[in-house]
């Protein structure tokens, strides 16, 4: 299964913050917010935290061992390892999963360009809170400025992916990623000091479990999944370039905390700052883009040049986050089409870049134009979250922990963990328990509590 000219990432260094960049971003900054935001706090965020810790790391491990022994793409890994039967069909569900997110994700990127564009042509600084709402309704439902700037985003996605693995992806993460974190850090201060900021944090911090409803399992379930990059092979394929010697349980375990901090520390952004100028928490998909601009404009009312550089740097940052995860999403479908059909990686990348701008078109006009064409009650931007956060990737996830846990043989299980049996890995009984049992357990009961079963 070994190839022997296959590309690699460069150094562990690079594999982690590779891993970490598909899973830090619009999913941490945007999503985490507003899904905390809609289900009512901190009662979320426990729930959540407990999803990371019980399925999310296992889980990232499993799909690294997937990745790593069989140094293919997700959509071919699953065969490789196991030829027979219907596995496959996970590797290509993980393929469609991550071609769908890519579709809707891709706009809310673009969303970005637009507030770039917006805080650097001085737009901001005349605003107040009510000012900020509307300039987000009339840009998000305009017809034609997201989708220029939905063009423009996955052309960049589309450049990066053709200049390959370790040129594009692991160069552009390792500059990206510890930028983000500091200002990310910065910022949080800075919201946190505005007048009127307890009880964002409050927000935040004291839960309440009188909102416990089995919406709010499933959501921090599918947020988990989502913010992490799992139950898609997103970062088995990345994976399938790491080395021999990298290290499966600790990379797991830096990826998984480097984006839970950042999610905490964008809820640390956006509550303050939203409770601050009487925003309600639960505004949805808008609330970074009507927030945040009050954060730079109130935090630094003394210092305009101040608050008009941090508007920037921060829409920039974001942009950067959302592309390091567009760029794994992206990839898992080319590396499909480049290993599955022997297209080059040229060619699988224009297909995918067409397939994604097609839906993306669609998402995008769903918020605005086509908002009446309704799928289950929601519009078709709202539908494909729905359907791939919160069932996709879930139950890609159980059948990956099923396939790693009780399908392939448990001595490739031992040797990935213990990279070829020169380290300890003592988490191994625990990761083997849980992929067998808690994992499809727990995330069954999920679904079913959510379908009203219990
Ligand atoms: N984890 C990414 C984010 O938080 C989104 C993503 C989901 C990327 C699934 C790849 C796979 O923004």
């Amino acid at each position: 299964m070994y190839q022997g000219n296959r590309a690699s990432f460069g150094s562990k260094s690079g594999a982690i913050l590779a891993a970490a960049g598909s899973a830090v971003g619009l999913g941490n900054i945007w999503r985490f917010p507003y899904e905390t935001g809609n289900h009512g706090g901190a009662a979320f965020i426990l729930i959540y935290l407990g999803c990371v810790f019980l399925f999310g790391l296992p889980i990232m491990i499993a799909e690294f061992t997937v990745g790593r022994r069989a140094k293919a793409s997700t959509g071919e890994a699953f065969k490789a390892i196991m030829p027979k039967g219907c596995w496959k069909y996970v590797g290509y569900l993980g393929v469609l999963t991550g071609f769908l997110i890519l579709g809707y994700y891709a706009v809310v990127a673009g969303w970005t360009l637009e507030y770039i564009y917006q805080a650097a042509v001085g737009n901001f600084s005349d605003k107040d809170p009510a000012g900020f709402v509307s300039m987000f309704q009339n840009f998000s439902q305009s017809p034609f400025r997201p989708l220029l700037w939905l063009f423009v985003f996955v052309f960049i996605t589309h450049f990066v992916i053709v200049k390959g693995v370790q040129k594009g992806i692991e160069r552009s993460s390792k500059v990206m990623m510890p930028l983000l974190f500091i200002l990310v850090v910065m910022l949080a201060v800075c919201s946190v000091m505005l007048p009127g900021a307890e009880k964002g944090v409050e927000f935040l911090l004291k839960p309440d479990f009188s909102k416990l409803t089995p919406d709010v399992f499933l959501g921090a379930m599918g947020q988990a999944f989502f913010s992490m990059s799992l139950g898609m092979g997103c970062l088995s394929t990345y994976a399938s370039y790491f080395g021999k010697d990298t290290r499966l349980g600790n990379t797991a375990m830096s990826v998984g905390i480097i984006d839970t901090c950042v999610a905490i520390l964008a809820g640390l952004i956006i509550f303050p700052a939203a409770f601050s100028v009487g925003i309600q928490p639960d505004a949805g998909p808008s609330l970074i883009f009507i927030t945040l601009p009050n954060v730079f404009q109130q935090a630094f009312s003394g210092a305009p040049a101040l608050a008009y550089i941090c508007s920037i740097l921060f829409y920039l940052l974001l942009a950067l986050a959302a592309l390091t995860s567009t760029i794994s999403l992206h990839e898992v479908s080319t590396a499909f089409l480049h290993e599955k059909f022997k297209l080059t990686r040229g060619k699988a990348a224009r297909y995918v870049t067409g397939g994604v701008l097609v839906i993306g078109i669609v998402s995008s006009l769903a918020l605005g134009m086509w908002n009446d064409f309704k799928i289950a009650g929601l519009n078709f931007f709202d539908a494909l979250d729905f359907l791939t956060a919160k069932i996709m990737l879930p139950l890609g996830g159980m059948l990956t922990a099923i396939f790693v846990g009780w399908i392939i043989d448990r001595k490739i299980v031992r040797e990935e963990a213990t990279n070829y049996g020169t380290l300890r890995a003592p988490y191994y009984p625990v990761y083997i328990f849980i992929l067998r049992y808690l994992a499809p357990i727990g995330i069954a009961a999920i679904f079913l509590n959510e379908l009203g079963l219990f």
